[in-house]
């Protein structure tokens, strides 16, 4: 009897702890500094990694707080922050730029080359685009995000450029992978998906067809048909061959420098 007494008091407990601790994970994550300091006692004493690593008394809560209110706040449901889209230039790329231009998305337009990047600001001009070919160009992603969290990065590059991708994401933010252009492995330490919780994501068509509710396909289709209809120049045609050339057409889609889908008729 009396140790099921005790068991019942150390889940009730262990309960009140845990819901505690969520209330006050939450209001740190919401950099709500009131929220917490209702939180703690008056005479708390905490710990901390910035120095001084000791705090004593509630006061002290915004003061701690400082260096996270500079960093910019964690993305919501709703909040998508910033989103870079790699390889912006390619037929994808350009279809997400204008999509996400059109739900008022802001993104970042990353390419390879600055001819490229000229290319993608005289096509966009309200959309920053940035070039790897510049050793400083993270630092220009982070100057252009701000304080807006970058909360995902797309990316059909993989390879250390997604490594790249991953080290300029908000708390939370998610590298969605839809493509392996680059050859190589992403090189990645379990440390730059642990500290901020990043999320990985691989997107195909293929699942898109099969694994989305027919609804869901139903509206992407009316918005990629509605795009198609109102800015058909997004829609290059790279090349068009016969089925009886479909050697030269393999050949071109990989050929440097295309641009736009290459099109088989029978
Ligand atoms: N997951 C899916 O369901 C799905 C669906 C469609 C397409 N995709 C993938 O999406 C990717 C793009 O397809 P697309 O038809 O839009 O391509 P695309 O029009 O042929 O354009 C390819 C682009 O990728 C860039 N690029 C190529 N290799 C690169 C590298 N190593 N690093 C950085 N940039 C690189 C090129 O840059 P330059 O202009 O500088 O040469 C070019 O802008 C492909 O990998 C394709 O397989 C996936």
């Amino acid at each position: 009897m009396n140790s099921l007494t005790i068991a019942t008091e150390h889940s009730t407990d262990e309960a009140d702890i845990r819901q505690r601790i969520d209330k006050l994970a939450g209001a740190i994550r919401a950099r709500d500094v009131e929220a917490v300091i209702s939180i703690c006692t008056t005479d708390v004493v905490s710990f901390d990694i910035e120095p001084p690593p000791q705090h004593v008394g509630a006061e002290a809560e915004p003061k701690k707080s400082e260096p996270y209110q500079q960093q910019a706040a964690p993305p919501t449901d709703t909040d998508y922050g910033i989103v870079i889209n790699n390889a912006a230039n390619s037929s994808v790329g350009r279809l997400f730029t204008v999509w996400a231009e059109q739900r008022q998305i802001d993104t970042i337009s990353v390419v390879r080359s600055a001819r490229r990047a000229q290319q993608l600001a005289e096509r966009y001009p309200a959309v920053p685009v940035v070039s790897t070919d510049k050793d400083e160009w993270a630092t220009q992603v982070r100057a252009i995000a701000g304080r807006r969290p970058i909360s995902v990065a797309v990316d059909p590059v993989g390879g250390q450029a997604a490594a790249d991708l991953i080290s300029l994401l908000a708390p939370g933010g998610t590298l969605i992978t839809y493509g392996m252009l680059a050859e190589e492995n992403i090189p990645l330490h379990a440390s730059a998906l642990l500290g901020n919780e990043i999320g990985l994501r691989g997107l195909n068509i293929g699942r898109w067809l099969t694994g989305v509710a027919p609804e869901r396909r139903a509206s992407d289709i009316a918005a990629a048909a509605a795009l198609a209809a109102t800015q058909p120049s997004e829609l290059d045609v790279a090349g068009t061959y016969s089925l009886g050339q479909i050697t030269d057409a393999v050949h071109h889609v990989s050929r440097a420098g295309k641009i736009g889908t290459v099109i088989v008729h029978t």
